[in-house]
């Protein structure tokens, strides 16, 4: 035998790198030419090696010289290409970890360490009807994580009082998973957004996988529950007092209704109407409005934003205007539909009006979030602004944070959203919606009108 090749890959944990070796050590005494193949780790975890930090080769087993190729470069360089790739081992580990919390969510995993305490992979196995050797190797992967906490001692895992908010607490403001579910969509409808990237026709909101519409739900609960009674709904002025003693709410783009039923519990007084075009979000929502016992003061119906019918107090838009395709459009139907002493509330995500300024973590999740999910779906339908989910950024620049904007007169409301309307856009190539829309039309025209020549 003149040479062998052994690969392994990252998967393995040090451990199972030196059982590896030792075997094939064994099997292969004679003087052999072998090369095993797998992550060298160095004391902070981190595997070495001059191209791949996953691959490298065991030069105290091969005997020869290393098989990989280096890349000449200075000493700086090589420094920067090191700390770029540790980046890239986080960022990799974040991904794959995040299909482990999706799975460890949807099979009650974590609600079952949360539940049992101190456990090893044997007793969560067992707790949850799931296979103990798939169980080991999930709780290992989260354990490296960080997610699950390990007791070394004792070979059990648990979760620490944080984890157990962000993973097992449905209604905890800090539960995350929920956003696992969401961003889980953004890889199952890639092909989609490929798609839409080529025709420029965007992707519906209803044509996106039916995680996205739970995860948004699971997602923003939280956020609902700590802040929408107790802090922003006191912060649009006489308010909370109109829904004390009774009013008309409409909750657009409401969703699968979390925000609708939680108003509606709070102020039983007040009634509600949450309105989606989306139909199967609708039937979720009423599902869930007779679970929380509030049928008595709220409906649900099929609707879209610039055609809703009936007058109201209160209009609310929960995170739901940036993703509609003619934003301006909607403003002015919500304008006729307020009573005289109305209040149109829109909450939106927090994100600046400058791209520098969103260069964060936060910014990295919207701009993914907005690139697959907010923008095609506004690009889809009519008019097809793309506002983005920068869009707080762009109506904070008008109007400060609180503003009530039933105090502002019609022609202050148009003058702002002719301002949005007539904003070039990158993703319209630098030129205003206007400007595209006459294009289109003009070429349209061009091809459809028959000459004599
Ligand atoms: C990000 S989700 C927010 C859902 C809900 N407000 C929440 O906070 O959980 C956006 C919602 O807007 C709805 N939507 C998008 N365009 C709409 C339109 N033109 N008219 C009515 N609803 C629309 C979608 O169906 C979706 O339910």
């Amino acid at each position: 035998m003149s040479g062998l090749g052994i690969g392994y890959t990252s998967a393995a944990p040090p451990s199972s790198i030196d059982q590896v070796e030792a075997a094939a050590k064994k099997l292969l005494s004679a003087e052999p030419a072998i090369m095993v193949i797998g992550p060298r780790v160095d004391a902070k975890g981190w595997a070495r090696a001059p191209i791949s930090p996953f691959f490298s080769p065991c030069e105290a087993f091969t005997g020869r010289d290393r098989a990989q190729r280096e890349i000449p470069m200075s000493e700086a360089s090589q420094q920067k290409l090191d700390t770029f790739l540790e980046k890239m081992v986080c960022d990799l580990g974040a991904i794959a970890t995040g299909a482990g919390v999706l799975l460890g969510d949807k099979l009650g995993l974590f609600e079952a360490l949360r539940e049992g305490g101190k456990m090893t992979a044997a007793e969560l196995s067992t707790r949850t009807g799931t296979q103990e050797r798939l169980v080991t190797e999930w709780l290992s992967g989260q354990a490296a994580a960080g997610y699950v906490d390990y007791d070394e001692a004792n070979n059990n895992f648990y979760l620490n009082a944080e984890q157990e908010l962000v993973f097992a607490d449905e209604n905890s403001p800090a539960f995350m998973a929920g956003a696992f579910e969401f961003l889980s969509a953004l890889w199952l409808d890639e092909e989609k957004v490929r798609q839409a990237f080529q025709s420029g026709k965007g992707v519906a909101w209803h044509d996106h996988s039916a995680c996205l519409f739970r995860g948004t739900e699971r997602f923003f609960r939280p956020g609902y529950n700590a802040n929408l009674i107790d802090s922003w709904l006191p912060a649009l002025e006489g308010v909370v007092e109109k829904l004390e003693r009774g009013v008309e709410v409409a909750d657009v783009g409401c969703g699968h209704g979390a925000s609708t039923v939680l108003m509606a519990r709070a102020f039983p007084n007040s009634r509600f109407v949450g309105f989606d075009y989306h139909a199967p979000s609708i039937e979720r929502a009423r599902k869930a409005a007779e679970e929380a016992g509030v049928g008595a003061n709220t409906r649900f119906e099929v609707a879209a934003a610039k055609t809703y019918p009936g007058t109201y107090d209160l209009v609310a838009f929960f995170d739901c205007l940036h993703d509609m395709g003619d934003p301006a459009g909607a403003a002015t139907h919500v304008h006729g539909s307020l009573k005289p002493d109305g209040t149109w509330m829109i909450v939106e995500p927090f994100a600046h009006n400058h791209l520098a300024a969103n260069l964060n973590p936060v910014g990295r999740v919207y701009y993914a979030a907005s690139t697959f999910v907010c923008t095609p779906a506004s690009l889809s339908q009519e008019v097809g602004l793309g506002l983005g989910e920068n869009t707080n950024g762009l109506l904070r620049q008008y109007f400060p944070k609180g503003t009530d904007l039933s105090r502002h007169t019609a022609r202050e409301l148009d003058a702002v959203a002719h301002a949005i309307n007539t904003r070039p856009r990158k993703t319209l190539g630098w030129k205003t919606p206007a400007e595209v829309l006459d294009q289109l039309l003009g070429g349209q025209y061009d091809a459809g009108v028959a000459t004599t020549g």
